[in-house]
């Protein structure tokens, strides 16, 4: 059993909010996938994922640029990615493929890289008042 993931603290109410959405995503996934239900929560999640990127990168990308955060290229780039690989399994899904082990590695992923590292980042300096 792989160990619980933490979710990282941005400091950001809104934003912090928003990231514990995909945390509880997470959580009811492994917890369905626990079951035997692998199938059915994924087709789920992946369309719970599709409604919050659609809604968290919208915000997030506006809130930094609102911020003129310098790295907002490579942000929206990295939400792109995210996106596209959830597109990818949708697509699996609706073939008959049975993704949910490589939809919990994605959103645990997701959480300790792109939320604890790429959003850490520009939290560290709309924290600092930029
Ligand atoms: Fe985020
Ligand atoms: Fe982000």
């Amino acid at each position: 059993m792989t160990a619980k993931p933490v979710l990282p603290t941005l400091g950001i109410e809104e934003i912090d909010r928003q990231h514990r959405q995909l945390f509880d995503c997470l959580e009811r996934l492994e917890a369905w996938v626990g079951k035997g239900y692998g199938f059915a929560a994924a087709c789920a999640t992946v369309l719970s994922l599709q409604n919050y990127i659609s809604n968290h990168f919208q915000y997030e990308e506006s809130l930094l640029r609102s911020h003129s955060y310098p790295k907002l290229e490579e942000h929206i780039e990295a939400h792109r990615k995210i996106r596209a690989q959830v597109a990818h399994y949708a697509q699996q899904i609706t073939d008959g493929g049975d993704v949910s082990s490589e939809l919990c590695r994605l959103v645990r992923d997701w959480l300790l890289t792109h939320i604890g590292i790429d959003d850490f980042e520009y939290a560290k300096l709309l924290n600092s008042g930029s």
